[in-house]
């Protein structure tokens, strides 16, 4: 059975054979920043200090050749045949939550736009003998839910903060619905105030890290401001005191929400700010909106990310753009926290937002 020697902590875990590197680190609970579980995103990444794994096929862009002979592997990618060494990056600021079963009901199914929803859930029954479910800001977690003896099941950030879940019982997610998805398109039918549903999680490294004093500037696209409202919020609330910037992009005004608990926000804490960002101009559109590009107003904005760390959230080709383009301007990659969705057919397991 190959043994995996884990740096800094200096855990050792025992694989099956041919096991991946990234299913082992998640059976047994260890902290790892992860996404797409495809070998496209890069976010698994980890220092390989001994030994040799088997990389199955991925995508250049995701673990560029000099990264590759620098011995840095993609633990999505990793089929152990061996013992090795691996030394996980960011390792100051991981926390870990351990992954929970929660059986829970629809309290509330309130419209945000025509198409994205707030799905509002109450805990019923948490696995662990009961004990309160936490997570860290900027989490996800997979909804799931039975249609006829058939589970389906998607991933989905929570917009609501620790504390809501941990003193209130309560998760709050924001979710499109389109007329294909599998479970956004149960929403209203299946999925309503009463239903039950099971929520596995919580998942995500690109979480809020409360230790970091520098700025902190969040970047939602579309329901990709779910996340990053719990993430401004939980930094507003645990009195961080440097600059705390919000920029939320939509396609047009149709798409718009969030406004009220952005202005609240900025109402609030003199260090908050927000930025709304639109693709489309259009007649109506909110006087504060800016229209362009996401990365444009960003990089107009703030131009030095010296001392910064930037969340990011959204669909996989505006994270993954943004991601390359702030690494180009100076950012650090250990100051990038990035959870792309990616849609189910790129995907194992399937996952959405
Ligand atoms: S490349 Fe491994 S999780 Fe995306």
């Amino acid at each position: 059975m190959p043994r995996v020697h884990i740096l800094p902590a200096g855990t050792d875990l025992l694989a099956d054979p041919d096991e991946n590197l990234l299913k082992l680190l998640r059976r047994h609970q260890v902290p790892i920043r992860y996404s797409c579980k495809s070998g496209e995103c890069g976010s698994c990444k980890c220092a390989l200090e001994q030994g040799q794994v088997r990389l199955k096929a991925y995508d250049p862009r995701a673990l560029p050749p000099q990264q590759k002979e620098a011995g840095i592997i993609l633990a999505c990618r990793a089929v152990l045949t061996e013992d090795i060494t691996i030394r996980l990056t960011d390792s100051d600021d991981l926390i870990a939550h351990p992954e929970r079963k929660l059986l829970c009901r629809v309290v509330a199914l309130e419209p945000l736009t025509q198409e994205i929803f707030a799905l509002q859930l109450h805990i019923e029954f948490a696995d662990m003998g009961g004990i309160p479910f936490t997570f860290s800001a900027g989490q996800y977690a997979q909804l799931v839910v039975d249609v006829d003896g058939q589970e389906i099941a998607r991933d989905f950030s929570m917009a609501s903060t620790p504390v809501e879940a941990e003193y209130d019982d309560l998760l709050t997610f924001h979710i499109r619905r389109t007329p294909t998805g599998a479970l956004s398109g149960l929403l209203g039918s299946v999925i309503r105030p009463g239903a039950q549903m099971l929520v596995r999680g919580p998942m995500g490294t690109s979480y809020f890290r409360p230790r970091h004093t520098g700025p902190l500037y969040a970047v939602g696209g579309g329901t990709g401001l779910a996340p990053m409202l719990s993430v401004v919020q939980t930094a507003l609330d645990n009195g961080k005191l440097e600059p705390v910037v919000l920029f939320a992009g939509f396609r047009n005004q149709a798409d718009v929400y969030g406004l009220e608990q952005m202005e609240q926000m900025r109402r609030n804490f003199r260090n908050f700010r927000y930025h709304l960002v639109l693709d489309e101009a259009q007649a109506g559109d909110p006087p504060q909106a800016v229209h362009g590009s996401l990365a444009g107003q960003l990089l107009a904005v703030v131009g030095d990310f010296t001392g910064a760390k930037v969340y990011l959230a959204g669909p996989p080709g505006m994270v993954e753009a943004l991601s390359d383009t702030l690494l180009q301007h100076g950012l650090a990659e250990n100051d990038l926290h990035a959870d792309a969705f990616y849609p189910p057919v790129r995907t194992e397991q399937g996952a959405s937002a």
